[in-house]
């Protein structure tokens, strides 16, 4: 195809829409995300669910070490293994379904690694630049839940990154991304169904600003 043509098709390529959906461990992010997945389908939404860590390789080792391991690895090691795996998420899932104008909601996204990371000490600047790649959603949702209420909600499940004290350090990283404007926050104190509702709503209204 002739360049000028080239042009015109990037021009007129459709663009989906990338939404992420974060939050403290057992806010309701799977919950709420596949939920929001199925209501844009059957509203004849083409829009795909996906998570990290992803369902790649890597997404598996990181689970495996960071999320399952026996003991807490280092926080830089931690870094950049879930920088590795978002550049895979990024690559492989997302951006071929943007492109293709398909809804994507991922199941937490860069500003865990930003929250997370950050609340064990890394500098917010150098996270940032390892994950440079991270294309800018454009909704990134934060699920806030308080963290007493996350702490009972997950009693059944296990994982290295829960304690409340952890979780209360974690939580304020996120507001503050919601306070530069970065995050949009939803209570997510309230009932599944509210909560559904507040978040369609938001997505909604990002569909309509977009055009
Ligand atoms: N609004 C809600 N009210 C009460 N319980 C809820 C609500 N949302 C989710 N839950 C319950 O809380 C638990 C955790 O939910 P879910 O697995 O969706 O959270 P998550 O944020 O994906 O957790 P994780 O970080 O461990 O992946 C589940 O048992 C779910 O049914
Ligand atoms: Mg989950």
């Amino acid at each position: 195809m002739p360049n000028a043509l080239n042009h015109w098709a990037d021009k007129m390529e459709k663009k989906g829409l990338f939404v992420c959906v974060e939050g403290l461990d057992g806010c309701g992010k799977t919950t709420q995300a596949k939920f929001l997945v199925k209501t844009l389908k059957k509203m004849t939404y083409n829009a795909i669910y996906t998570a990290e860590p992803s369902r790649s390789h890597i997404g598996k080792f990181v689970k495996k070490y960071c999320l399952h391991g026996k003991g807490r690895i280092s926080a830089v090691i931690e870094a950049l293994l879930f920088a590795a795996d978002r550049y895979e998420h990024v690559e492989s899932e997302v951006t071929s379904a943007l492109k293709k104008g398909k809804i994507v909601v991922s199941d937490r996204y860069v500003y865990s690694s930003l929250a997370y990371q950050g609340a064990a000490g890394l500098d917010l600047k150098w996270i940032e630049a390892i994950n440079k790649h991270a294309i800018k959603p454009d909704l990134a949702l934060f699920l806030d839940v308080k963290p007493e209420i996350v702490i009972q909600r997950l009693k059944s499940k296990k994982s290295v990154m829960e304690n409340l004290e952890t979780q209360r350090k974690v939580r304020e990283f996120y507001v503050k991304f919601v306070e530069n404007g970065e995050l949009v926050r939803i209570d997510g104190n309230k009932s599944k169904e509210d909560v559904a509702d507040a978040i369609l709503k938001v997505t909604l209204g990002c569909l309509r600003n977009r055009g």
